[in-house]
C-alpha cells in the first residue's frame, strides 16, 4: 500500500492505465506537450518502446507474449517496466520535475510493484477508457501497421493485437486501493471518477489539460470543385470535374513537404477523391472516412438546385431562408440537428491523431462550418453563412495560450 504524502511536493509520477489502444499514449504526450511549453521538465517513460528496441525475442509482437500464463514472458515484461521505473527515479531525483509512466498498468500487482519502488514521490494514476468499438477498431489497425507486424498480413496482425487486449483484460483491476486516481473517458476527455488523497502538485493545470481539446496545426478543406458543384446542385455523391482534380492536386503539392499521418474525410466520392492525391504525395498518410463528416443531408431535396427548390418547394426555400441554423430539411437535417455528429466526428479525429502536430479534415460546405464554430465562437444565426471557399483552406490552431484562424491559399 502507497503510503500517505501528507506535505505537498514539488515532483510528481503520473502513471497511465488502461488496456491497449485506450488513448493512453495521446492523454500522455498531450500533458508532455503542455508542461513542456510551461517549462515545466518532463518525460514520457514507455514500455513499448523499451521491449521493441531492447527484446532479443522475436516473438513480443505475439499475443502469446502477453498470455499470462506465459511466465518467462511476464518476467520480461516486469524487466522492461522496472528498468522505466528506475529511469524515472533517476530523472525525478535530477532535473525532471514530472515523469510519466505510459504502459498498461492494468494490475493491481504490477501497480503495488511501481509503488514499492515509487516511494519518493506522490503518484497520481489516470485510467483511459474508450468503450467506442468503432474508434479501438482504427486504433487497433493502426498498431497492425507498426513495423513490429510488418512480416504479417493485415488480419492476422488485427487479430493478435485484439488477443493481446484481451489477455490484458483478464488481468486487469479497477483503481480503488491507490491513494490518488482519476478514470477518464479518453475520447470525449471527460472526468469518470476521481479519489485524490495527497496534495498533489500541478494538479489542477493536468485535470484542465485531461478535459480540453487542445489543435496544435488543424488543415480544414472543403473537397474540390464536383459535377453538381458546377450545376449549384446540392448533396448527392458527385466525382471531381476535371478542374477538381487540378486542384486536388494543387493541394497534394502544396502540403508535401508537411507531415501528415492521418486525412479525415467523410464517405463521400468528393472528400476522398481529394484526400487521395494528397496522400499520394506523403510518405506515410491513412485516409479516414468517417460518416459524422458526410455533408448536411438535404432529404427531399438531395440532388436539387436551389433554383429549383426555390421554384418546386417555395415553402422549404422560405422557411430554410428565415431561420437557416435550426431549419431542418422534409427526410433529412438541419445544421441544428447535425451538431452532435459533427462533435463525435471531431472527438474521433483528434483521438486517432495521437500527437497533434498536423491533422487533416477535408469536409463540405456545411460539415466545414459547424467544425470551424466548434472551435471559434459563432452565434448561431451566423454560422450557416461562414465562407468556405474551395480554392483556399482554413489552418485553425487552439491550444491553452494561442488561438489563430486563417483562411490560406494553396495555388
Ligand atoms: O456544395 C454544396 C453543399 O455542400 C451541399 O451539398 C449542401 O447542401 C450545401 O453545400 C450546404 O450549404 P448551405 O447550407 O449554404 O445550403
Amino acid at each position: 500500500m502507497q503510503s500517505p504524502m501528507t506535505t505537498k511536493d514539488e515532483k510528481l509520477y503520473i502513471v497511465m492505465v488502461g488496456l491497449p489502444s485506450q488513448g493512453k499514449s495521446t492523454i500522455a504526450c498531450r500533458m508532455h506537450d503542455i508542461f513542456a511549453k510551461n517549462a515545466i521538465p518532463t518525460k514520457i517513460f514507455n514500455n513499448g518502446e523499451l521491449r521493441r528496441k531492447y527484446s532479443t525475442s522475436e516473438d513480443t509482437w505475439s499475443s502469446d507474449f502477453y498470455n499470462p500464463k506465459n511466465k518467462a514472458a511476464a518476467e520480461l515484461r516486469k524487466h522492461f517496466a522496472l528498468m522505466n521505473i528506475q529511469r524515472a527515479k533517476k530523472y525525478l531525483r535530477n532535473k525532471g520535475q514530472v515523469a510519466i509512466m505510459d504502459a498498461t498498468n492494468v494490475s493491481r500487482t504490477r501497480r503495488e510493484l511501481i509503488e514499492y519502488h515509487m516511494k519518493d514521490h506522490p503518484i497520481l494514476y489516470i485510467e483511459c477508457i474508450n468503450n467506442d468499438q468503432e474508434i479501438v477498431n482504427l486504433s487497433i489497425l493502426h498498431k497492425a501497421r507498426m513495423p513490429e507486424f510488418s512480416c504479417y498480413s493485415e488480419d492476422y496482425a488485427v487479430r493478435e493485437f485484439k488477443k493481446r487486449i484481451e489477455y490484458y483484460r483478464m488481468i486487469h483491476n479497477p483503481l480503488e486501493a491507490e491513494r490518488n486516481y482519476i478514470t477518464m473517458d479518453s475520447l470525449h476527455n471527460r472526468i469518470l471518477g476521481e479519489k485524490i488523497e495527497d496534495q498533489l502538485p500541478l494538479y489542477s493545470r493536468i485535470r484542465d489539460c485531461l478535459v480540453s481539446d487542445v489543435v496544435r496545426s488543424l488543415f480544414l478543406i472543403r473537397h474540390t470543385e464536383t459535377y453538381f458543384n458546377v450545376e449549384d446542385r446540392i448533396g448527392g455523391d458527385p466525382d471531381l470535374t476535371d478542374r477538381g482534380k487540378e486542384q486536388a492536386s494543387a493541394l497534394a503539392r502544396f502540403f508535401k513537404s508537411k507531415k501528415i499521418p492521418y486525412i479525415f474525410t467523410s464517405e463521400k466520392k468528393r472528400t476522398i477523391q481529394t484526400a487521395e492525391q494528397i496522400k499520394s504525395l506523403q510518405a506515410d498518410c491513412t485516409i479516414v472516412p468517417l460518416s459524422e463528416f458526410n455533408e448536411i443531408h438535404a432529404g427531399v431535396c438531395e440532388s436539387m438546385t436551389y433554383d429549383e427548390i426555390q421554384r418546386i418547394m417555395p415553402d422549404v426555400y422560405s422557411a430554410r431562408k428565415a431561420d437557416k441554423y435550426n431549419y431542418v430539411y422534409p427526410g433529412g437535417e438541419g445544421y441544428m440537428t447535425m451538431k452532435e455528429r459533427i462533435q463525435i466526428g471531431i472527438k474521433k479525429a483528434f483521438y486517432l491523431n495521437r500527437r497533434p502536430d498536423n491533422i487533416m479534415i477535408i469536409g463540405h460546405r456545411a460539415v466545414n462550418r459547424m467544425i470551424l464554430s466548434h472551435f471559434l465562437y459563432r452565434r448561431e444565426e451566423d454560422v450557416p453563412y461562414i465562407y468556405i471557399p474551395q480554392d483556399k483552406f482554413y489552418h485553425i490552431v487552439a491550444t491553452q495560450d494561442k488561438k489563430v484562424f486563417e483562411l490560406k491559399r494553396y495555388q
